[in-house]
């Protein structure tokens, strides 16, 4: 993957447009409950500023209705964020993409903060007008925004196209080469640990992994599919039984070339899915038809431990067990421990991974964190982002 890296262009006195990705969780009354995102960008802008750069930055803020203004979603506590890390003011401004706003009239060592992209008609569409009009900005196009890089709109594809210069910023570029070093020449055995509520949705990176991993550890009602596979009776735990001969596809793949996906030999079980429900540990053979199956047992999680103790990669995506009720944390907490512990280049993502390394206290431990969710996922599924993609291509014209 060749894209141009923002280091290597000339950013004094020029007009340095930032794409990046402060789609953050908030809360009822707006305030920011997690700023990785926020952290993870600003060496982008605090180096073009340094450069003696104008700088532009723009996001995305959920998905709002284009062509109306919601001030739910406006960007200006994202802009407090930043001005509260940069140690400067980072004004909002509001109409930026309808031929108003002046660019040149910024000031070099400034920064502003372009409101929600997509409140633009046309910027999911990846609309050509409106990315040639929001290109005129600027002389530079930065993209810093992995998080959104699967997805073909105006400020991640149409304008690195028409920008005069378009680049990867730093933010970005290590995403690539963390992906790019776990998965195409990684240490070996390449473990990778993807667990979520449903096999349906996640059954094309299962299907990717599998021809990639030497070892699949599934958790979550991904697991539930997977034992049923296996035989075992799972009780009314969450699974998807129409799914049991693609688990068993995946299985044979990763088994043809010598690699194995274990499966728990005991769980913690409860009679209900609620907060307050009584745990049971259970040998996956004593699992009754009533059980729900909400994380793995001691000695499944004991064995995990051991067979992340020997990897030379791991890729990590979704918890095992429901972490957020301690009862049934056990599982992610021994997980979180064991690859924190681990000598091997470990990389995860997903918001649900990212919670519960940050409760088990690992965050520093982890060799790469990713800040993408989706583009983490399509990435790993070995597909081009579209992003990244309309980078590689200006850097080869
Ligand atoms: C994310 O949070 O995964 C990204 O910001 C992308 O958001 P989207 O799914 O609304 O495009």
């Amino acid at each position: 993957m060749h894209v141009l890296k923002m280091r290597d262009v000339a950013l004094a006195g020029k007009r340095v447009f930032i794409r990046v990705d402060f789609n953050v969780p908030q809360d009822d009354a707006g305030n920011i409950t997690d700023d990785t995102r926020i952290r993870a960008s600003a060496p982008a802008i605090e180096y073009a500023l340094k450069a003696g750069a104008a700088v532009m930055v723009t996001s995305h803020l959920d998905r709002p209705k284009e062509g109306e203004f919601d001030p739910r979603l406006s960007l200006a506590p994202m802009a407090k964020c930043l001005a509260d890390m940069l140690g400067r003011p980072v004004p909002v401004i509001a109409n930026w993409a309808d031929g108003s706003f002046d660019s040149s009239a910024l000031q070099v060592g400034s920064v502003v903060m372009l409101e929600n992209c997509r409140f633009n008609k046309g910027e999911k569409k990846n609309d050509d007008d409106l990315s040639r009009r929001m290109a005129s900005l600027c002389d530079v196009y930065v993209n810093d925004a992995f998080g959104t890089a699967h997805r073909a709109e105006a400020t991640t594809c149409g304008m690195a196209r028409y920008a005069p210069v378009a680049c990867a910023g730093p933010l970005l570029a290590a995403e690539i080469e963390a992906l790019t070093k776990s998965l195409s020449s990684p240490a070996r055995p390449l473990l990778a640990i993807v667990a979520g509520s449903k096999v349906s949705t996640k059954l094309s990176i299962l299907e990717a992994l599998a021809e990639k991993v030497d070892q699949l550890v599934v958790g979550g009602g991904i697991a539930n599919t997977f034992l049923l596979a296996s035989g075992a009776r799972i009780g009314k735990s969450l699974a998807e039984p129409a799914l049991v001969d693609a688990a068993n596809r995946v299985i044979s793949v990763i088994k043809a070339k010598g690699g194995n996906v274990p499966l728990p030999i005991d769980v913690i079980t409860a009679k209900e899915f609620s907060a307050s429900a009584r745990a049971e540990t259970k040998l996956i053979g004593d699992v009754a038809e009533d059980d729900l199956i909400l994380d793995i047992g001691p000695q499944s999680s004991a064995v995990l431990a051991a067979i992340l103790k020997r990897a030379g990669t791991i890729v990590w995506n979704g918890p095992v067990g429901v972490f957020e009720w301690d009862q049934f944390g056990h599982g992610t907490q021994v997980v979180s421990q064991a690859i924190a512990d681990s000598e091997a280049f470990s990389m995860a993502g997903g918001g649900d991974t990212l919670a519960a390394i940050a409760k088990y206290g690992v965050t520093d431990r982890i060799s790469y964190i990713s800040t993408g969710g989706g583009a983490f996922l399509e990435f790993l599924e070995g597909k081009k982002l579209p992003a990244i993609e309309a980078l590689e291509q200006r850097a080869a014209a």
